[in-house]
């Protein structure tokens, strides 16, 4: 009996068990910490006395006077105030003591879920989750989404729009998985040509080719314990698609010039704005890959799809990049508030971001307090019309009437704490650009 004891002190959850008529003669370790009282306080006590709330959420069997002839197995979650008076959520699953087919009492194991419980509150009642912001419906079940599969290792295909937040998407799935403390490795499937994609994601040896001058990992290897991001992946060649096949079935590399396989421990996390079940009919993408790679697929929805996320987008871009451009954060007009409400946003949120960036310049234009409609680029204002800004990706609103000025710019580069790329960006032009009328001031 002594080491029975000693068993059940040891296990991670909370134990208890009474008699018929509530008098507690089992009461474990667990239990004295989760609830704050001692075996000696406990034990022989009524339990209703003991606990004024009760670990049965008043679904109590064992009244006064009261045969208990048969008992179904419970759970259920039930509150529950520990001695220093903490409010705690308690997950209980309740179990009858039988002695042979008689009735003698029941066991109670019970854990703690407090904190689980008032997570999933954070993400009822979010405006945002991590870097994420949003707090539609559908991004409600975006977050749950990415905190369930962050848990668990398995490949996920990340779907969506240009600009709706793959990548953060995928940063995120990261931040929240057990290999949090790896790296994060990400490629651009799309960006690269197949001669360079097979280097940059195999890697090489020595001489493995002319200019292969010493030995370079690539990223998979690279990505080792952590996370590797294939992003656009609906861009990648057939002939790369076989050898990306090969390696995420068996997990094993071969570096270009040599043949010696190498094991790598990643989770696989993919995106790409294409539908790749259309491509699969049209023969471009494998569908063998495909179901490797989305064994969990997640949509991101488009913004014109939840714009009850835009007021809170713009405010928290407005604060971000007013305080980059070291200026009082301006209020949004009803009335321009109105527009981007309007607009169908084909660039997501990486037009919002570049339309804020845009408005909170011209603003200055007249005091910088307030973004109304007239600081807006013209194109929100026209119906049906996609502007290029609308989609590109660069973080610069391709402000075509900036010309040569410097003044602004040393205004601009003043602003922005002497941070060119930041200035660059104020003033609406690549950093190319910047640089480029910085020497002409220089030499002027
Ligand atoms: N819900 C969001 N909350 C805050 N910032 C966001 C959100 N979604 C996207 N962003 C920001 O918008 C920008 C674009 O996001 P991201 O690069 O992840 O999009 P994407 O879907 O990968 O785009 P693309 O298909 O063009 O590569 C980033 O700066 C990102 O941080
Ligand atoms: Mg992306």
């Amino acid at each position: 009996m002594w080491e029975l004891e000693k068993v059940l002190d040891s296990l991670p959850v909370a134990v208890i068990a009474h008699d018929l008529n509530r008098k507690i003669f089992f009461f474990n370790r667990e239990a004295e910490n989760l609830t704050g009282y001692t075996k000696q306080e406990v034990i022989g006590n009524d339990c209703h006395k003991v606990f004024p709330g009760g670990f049965c959420g008043k679904k109590c069997s064992f009244k006064k006077n009261t045969t208990i002839l048969s008992f179904k197995d419970l759970e259920y979650n039930v509150k529950f105030i520990d001695k220093q008076g903490n409010l705690k959520f308690l997950e209980t699953r309740v179990v009858p003591i039988y002695n042979d087919k008689e009735i003698i009492g029941i066991c109670a194991v019970f854990q703690d879920i407090t904190y689980e419980i008032n997570t999933e509150r954070e993400v009822e009642g979010a405006t945002k989750f991590h870097d994420i912001i949003g707090s539609s419906e559908k991004m409600l079940r975006l977050y749950a989404q990415i905190r369930n599969v962050s848990k668990i290792s398995v490949p996920v295909l990340i779907l969506g729009e240009s600009g709706t937040g793959k990548e953060l998407v995928a940063q995120t799935i990261h931040k929240l998985s057990p290999r949090k403390n790896g790296p994060f490795v990400a490629v651009n499937c799309g960006a690269l040509p197949d001669s360079l994609i097979e280097s940059e994601l195999f890697g090489y040896v020595k001489g493995a080719f002319t200019g292969a001058t010493k030995t370079k990992k690539g990223r998979f290897e690279l990505a080792h314990g952590g996370t590797l991001f294939l992003d656009e992946i609906g861009d990648v060649s057939p002939a790369m698609q076989v050898k990306l096949l090969r390696a995420i079935q068996t997990y094993t590399i071969e570096r270009l010039g040599d043949d010696k396989r190498i094991r790598v421990d990643i989770r696989i996390v993919s995106a790409t704005n294409k539908d790749l079940k259309e491509e699969i009919k049209q023969g471009n993408f494998r569908e063998d890959l495909f179901y490797r790679i989305s064994v969990i697929p997640i949509k991101i929805p488009p913004l014109r799809q939840r714009i009850e996320d835009i007021p809170l987008l713009i405010d928290h871009f407005v604060e971000e990049f007013s305080s980059e451009f070291n200026m009082p954060k301006p209020q949004v007009s009803p009335s321009a508030m109105e527009l981007l409400k309007r607009h169908n946003w084909p660039g997501n949120i990486r037009e919002l971001q570049n339309v804020i960036q845009y408005a909170l310049v011209e603003s200055l234009e007249s005091n910088g307090h307030r973004i109304e409609p007239s600081h807006l680029p013209n194109y929100l204002l026209e119906k049906n019309v996609v502007h290029e800004i609308a989609l590109s990706k660069s973080n610069n609103t391709k402000r075509v009437r900036k010309q040569f000025d410097p003044k602004e710019i040393e205004m601009a580069i003043k602003r922005c704490g002497g941070n060119k790329v930041k200035a660059a960006r104020f003033l609406g032009v690549s950093r190319a650009t910047l640089y480029r009328w910085l020497s002409k001031i220089n030499t002027e």
